[in-house]
């Protein structure tokens, strides 16, 4: 490890807000309801606070060139922390699978930006054989390191919480990188006795990329069930996690469930968290979701404390908020009938005469509907 500061490759990561969800709290009925937004990161992610520590090594370790498969969060941060640590990095993406944000965010940084015509998952299985031809360093989130940075969500929660763990942390899971590191963290604490007992820690994706919830489900943990994975919660839009057995490991060693959601769940709690005066973008929205049902289901009871981890920012991915809120996003698709109710949250741009008359009038109009605040 590094013998100074100078040593360390860092765009001062960590120590992201812990939020108060008053409205959601309402809503959901658990008036101890949290959120641990890693959003609000340098580079808009979680992966920030792995990717310093990596990144440090693979400077210190002489690399010349990092490397990822990304579904977008994953390669914007390595970009950034590579040039940071004068580095140079080459990123693989599924081609028009990824935010143009997140794509913009490598371009700017520099990373050689590779659009393969393939998904996630085809990504990753060439970038195994990439490092295995080429010197290149792998900053995946199988990388070791990463995992050991991305701990430090867990050791800022519970000093923000002063050492009292939350009955429940909630993470979205998509390579499940990120729930092992929690998991770890957790039990690490558990085990040196900074804790007194472990929160639960639950995973949750989307239904058209269930891998975990499936190999639960249908194979006991035992053995990955794969998927073709589909979502328009692109960060997550994986269907051969690489970390599953970790995360079954540390779902099962807390006491936490797996839980799918809806595409238009995913769409309803991604506005209410924006609601909030906070936002997020839709992957780290899945966790409100899945809030829900185990609310519903009775997993989490009302006078449990909760913390939902919010893994991007909402700036990540403005095609679906634009889309969500001109009413696009569920058009011409099978999740259609079912986004009716989605219609209170929207609220679209209006075009207008640059008129005074036309501002009061619309302001008039909005006056008496405000569905977010019915009681204002
Ligand atoms: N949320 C966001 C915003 C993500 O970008 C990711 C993963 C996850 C959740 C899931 O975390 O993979 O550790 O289970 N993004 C990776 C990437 C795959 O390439 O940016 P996980």
């Amino acid at each position: 490890m590094p013998e100074s500061e100078q040593d360390v490759v860092s765009l001062r990561e960590g120590n992201t807000p812990l939020y108060e969800l008053p409205q959601s709290s309402r809503r959901t009925g658990v008036p101890r309801l949290y959120a641990k937004h890693q959003g609000m990161n340098p580079t808009g992610s979680f992966k920030d606070t792995g990717m310093t520590v990596a990144s440090t090594f693979a400077r210190q370790a002489g690399y010349r060139w990092v490397a990822c498969a990304s579904t977008g969060n994953t390669s914007a941060s390595m970009a950034a922390y590579a040039a940071r640590g004068g580095m140079r990095s080459v990123v693989l993406v599924p081609e028009g699978k990824i935010s143009w944000s997140k794509l913009s965010q490598a371009l700017d940084y520099g990373a050689l930006t590779c659009q393969l015509r393939t998904d996630f998952d085809g990504c990753l299985r060439l970038l195994q054989e990439l490092v295995r031809r080429a010197p290149v360093y792998q900053l995946n989130s199988i990388n070791p390191f990463r995992l050991e940075g991305q701990k430090t969500l867990a050791f800022e929660l519970l000093e923000q919480l002063d050492w009292q763990p939350p009955d429940h942390i909630i993470v979205p899971g998509g390579n499940l990188g990120n729930s092992s590191a929690i998991g770890k963290a957790l039990l690490e604490m558990r085990e040196i006795e900074l804790i007194s007992r472990l929160p639960k820690l639950s995973v949750i994706q989307a239904e058209g990329a269930n891998a975990l919830v499936r190999t639960l489900r249908e194979a006991g943990g035992k053995q990955l069930v794969q998927v073709q994975a589909e979502t328009r919660a692109t960060a997550i839009r994986i269907g051969n996690p690489a970390s599953w057995k970790k995360a079954v490991k540390v779902i099962q060693a807390t006491g936490g469930a797996c839980e799918q959601v809806s595409e238009v769940e995913i769409a309803q709690a991604k506005a209410e968290i924006g609601a909030e005066g906070i936002g997020c973008e839709p992957a780290s929205a899945v966790t409100l979701a899945g809030l829900k049902k185990f609310v519903r289901s009775g997993f989490v009871k009302p006078d449990e404390s909760v913390v939902l981890v919010l893994t991007g920012n909402l700036l990540k991915d403005p095609d679906f908020t634009m889309e969500f809120h001109r009413g696009d996003l569920f058009s011409s698709t099978e999740h259609k009938s079912g986004s009716d109710l989605l219609s209170p949250l929207r609220h679209p741009p209006v075009v207008l005469d640059a008129t005074l008359e036309a501002v009061i009038q619309t302001l008039e109009r909005a006056e008496q509907s405000d569905p977010l605040h019915p009681n204002a």
